[in-house]
């Protein structure tokens, strides 16, 4: 067991009706609020005039419009909004993008420069205005994680920026806001949560509560990402999905596991950096793609057990498992409704070479279970089309 730090600082307020508690957790921080959201869907649930309303006495400062794979120049209009109006507290409504938005917004606050050099030379995030969050859809588990992911769509770069001031102060996560979420985000976030357990279960060695505490949250993804598909209104699954997103990426899962880099989120970024495709329908398509790639005589236990214990697959040996359970997990995210291949993307290899040679700089594949060149990279997305 590896030694490790943890301290996870964000206070959740989870369930129905939390929201009332807004205009208590805003006052604690200021009365200028910079109020961040997305294309307009907290507009249609109604959320948006909810939050007017119990934030009636505060100055509200608003930035619309963040993209999914959020844009640096959301991020600078965001610092220049916070620098003009003496900005007190951030709130982010919606999903990864706006948070992480927010949390580029809180800290280029402070920083002396344009925001996207604060990203690229990684400069180290030492203050940041306090985030405060409503959760609107279950997947990147941003509402209780120090990290952030931006896009420059100048230089085809989608790069994390990390640091304990960003993680947020408060998140509130009522599932009943993720009942308008469309199904094919609901699969796609879905897909996210799992992605984010197996890259830390994937190690080269984790602990064997670690394992158990993984594989419960796993399959509670697998059980209820359909119902929540099917069923949109479904409580249960709603808040169990979204629960699982915040546990899956905050590290509470993976302490004292050897830790490695997250290989198919590292070759994903580049997918979403090209081509703004949805991360988690990115990620269905490299993943079952990644795993044939680096099955071997060494990662063929793991992938079995994962098959075993997941999806119920039986093999003769730990290889035969291993393969079934590649192929029963692409069809659990095709059932999902996901693109399973770069040809439904309309993704060509056009790219494949710059992109695998900046996916292992950028994102420390090298230091991946099976360590990966630009060269493996390539191969993978090869296998992809
Ligand atoms: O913009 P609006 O109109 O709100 O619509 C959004 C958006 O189109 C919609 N949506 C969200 N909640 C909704 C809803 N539609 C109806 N009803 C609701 N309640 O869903 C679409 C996607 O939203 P987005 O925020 O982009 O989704 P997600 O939470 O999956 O975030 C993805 C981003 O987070 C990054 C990804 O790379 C991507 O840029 N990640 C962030 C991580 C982190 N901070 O720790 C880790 C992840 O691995 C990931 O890389
Ligand atoms: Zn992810």
């Amino acid at each position: 067991m590896e030694n490790f730090e943890f301290c996870v600082p964000t206070h959740i307020l989870f369930g129905k009706g939390q929201i009332e508690k807004l205009p208590d957790v805003i006052n604690g921080f200021g009365k200028k609020v910079l109020l961040t959201y997305g294309g307009g869907s907290i507009k249609k649930t109604g959320l948006y005039d909810k939050i007017k309303e119990l934030l009636a006495d505060c100055e509200i400062f608003e930035l619309s419009g963040i993209a999914p794979n959020p844009k640096v120049d959301s991020v600078r209009e965001g610092v220049a909004l916070c620098r003009e109006h003496n900005i007190d507290v951030i709130l982010a409504v919606g999903g990864g993008s706006v948070i992480d938005c927010s949390k580029g917004i809180a800290s280029a606050r402070y920083y002396e420069g344009d925001a996207w050099d604060m990203i690229a030379t990684r400069a180290e995030i030492t203050k940041a205005l306090p985030i405060v969050t409503v959760l609107t859809i279950a997947a990147t588990g941003s509402e209780a994680d120090f990290g952030a992911v931006i896009t420059n769509p100048d230089t085809n770069e989608k790069l994390a920026l990390n640091g304990f001031p960003l993680f947020p102060k408060v998140s509130i996560l009522d599932p009943e806001y993720t009942f308008s979420v469309p199904a094919k985000q609901t699969a796609a976030g879905s897909i996210d949560i799992l992605s984010h357990l197996m890259e830390q279960y994937f190690v080269p060695a984790s602990t064997y509560m670690n394992d158990l505490l993984v594989e419960a949250v796993m399959k509670t993804v697998v059980k209820y990402a359909p119902i929540a598909y099917k069923e949109p209104n479904n409580y249960e699954a709603r808040g169990q999905l979204m629960w699982a997103s915040t546990l899956a990426d905050n590290a509470t899962l993976c302490n004292g596991n050897q830790l490695v880099a997250f290989s198919c989120h590292g070759i994903e970024h580049e997918l979403s950096a090209y081509y703004d495709i949805t991360h988690g329908v990115g990620l269905a398509i490299v993943t079952p793609r990644w795993m044939e790639y680096v099955l071997s005589d060494k990662t063929a236990p793991k992938f079995a057990r994962f098959g075993r214990e997941i999806f119920n697959v039986q093999g003769d040996n730990d290889m035969e498992s291993a393969k079934l359970t590649i192929k029963v997990l692409y069809d659990f995210f095709r059932s999902l409704g996901v693109p399973m291949s770069f040809g439904e993307l309309g993704i060509t290899s056009e790219h494949f070479e710059e992109m695998a040679h900046h996916a292992v700089e950028a994102e420390g594949l090298e230091y991946a279970l099976l360590p990966l060149t630009s060269k493996d990279v390539k191969a993978i997305y090869e296998m992809c089309l």
